[in-house]
């Protein structure tokens, strides 16, 4: 693993402290403690040539904490550190910049990492990280997913390294609900005559199948030239997009799906936060 030099300048405002080595011969954290699954045969060649881009700087409505939610405790720990612990022990990664709120930006100081200061909306955040990165490849997570694990890094970044001519790979489950598709009773087909819609419900249109849908989830693995472009593309798409991989898509770009497991799971509520709580707590029992 080697130290690398931090391209550019980092943003007005920001913090930045990078060129560091990761995975010092410390005690591993138990999110690396995680039973190893059978090791995608990319990995080797893969090793330290990504930068950890973390978003973290969302206020967390949904969740309704008092502060942001990357910083409400989670299992003994602020949520980030969850995410932090497991890219430190990934072996692709070289360095981790991780995009915070205004305002808590210090609150990771003093620590082998890099930190910016997010911005308005998520894309923003990752685009204020990025201008931090000097590697080829990064790896963009969501600090709202804190059941990341090691070797999911590890083999999101082997599934793009796998193939030359994929701009992007990211960690998704299959959807295994049924999905409606529906709208207010006023945009459907015309209301038989002599009948009223009485409770105002939505009326499902379609069913949609299944089979080839996916649940995206994060790490979402790039080659930094693809990201960069995708990015710049119209401000207002950049600023709607829920994922990185939608806009690398919208660009042109090829995007790939690694299988993880649901229990990577989004804390967006109260109760994703008691689920996280209990599976985190099981983990570190183990
Ligand atoms: N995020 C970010 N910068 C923003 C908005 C979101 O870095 N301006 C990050 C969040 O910190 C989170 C991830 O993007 O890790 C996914 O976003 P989400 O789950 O929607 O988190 P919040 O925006 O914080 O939550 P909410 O939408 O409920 O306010
Ligand atoms: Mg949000």
């Amino acid at each position: 693993m080697t130290p690398h030099t931090v391209a550019g300048s980092p943003p007005t405002g920001s913090r930045v402290a990078l060129g560091y080595p990761l995975r010092p011969p410390a005690a591993p954290s138990s999110v690396c403690d995680a039973p190893a699954h059978a090791p995608n045969p990319h990995r080797a060649s893969s090793a330290a040539s990504v930068t950890a881009v973390i978003a973290a700087a969302g206020s967390g409505e949904r969740l309704g904490a008092d502060g942001p939610k990357a910083f409400v405790p989670l299992a003994g720990r602020p949520m980030v550190e969850w995410s932090i612990a497991a890219f430190r022990a990934a072996e692709p990664v070289g360095s981790i910049v991780v995009a915070c709120p205004p305002g808590h930006v210090h609150e990771l100081g003093g620590r082998d990492l890099g930190v910016v200061e997010g911005g308005e909306t998520r894309s923003a955040s990752v685009s204020s990280a990025l201008e931090a990165v000097g590697t080829e490849l990064v790896a963009v997570h969501d600090a709202a997913r804190p059941l990341l694990t090691s070797e999911l890094i590890a083999d999101v970044v082997a599934t793009l390294v796998g193939d030359p001519g994929a701009d992007g790979a990211i960690a998704a489950t299959p959807v295994t609900d049924t999905i409606k598709q529906a709208a207010p009773p006023a945009t459907t087909s015309a209301p038989l005559p002599g009948v009223e819609t009485v409770s105002g419900a939505l009326v499902v249109e379609s069913t949609l199948d299944r089979g080839p849908l996916w649940a995206a989830q994060t790490p979402q693995v790039f080659r930094v030239e693809a990201l960069r472009r995708a990015l710049g593309a119209d401000p207002d798409r950049v600023a709607a997009a829920t994922d990185e991989a939608m806009l690398v898509e919208a660009a042109g770009g090829r995007v790939l799906i690694h299988p993880s497991p649901p229990e990577n799971l989004k804390v967006t509520t109260p109760l994703d936060l008691r689920l996280a709580e209990l599976l985190l707590s099981a983990r570190s029992a183990q």
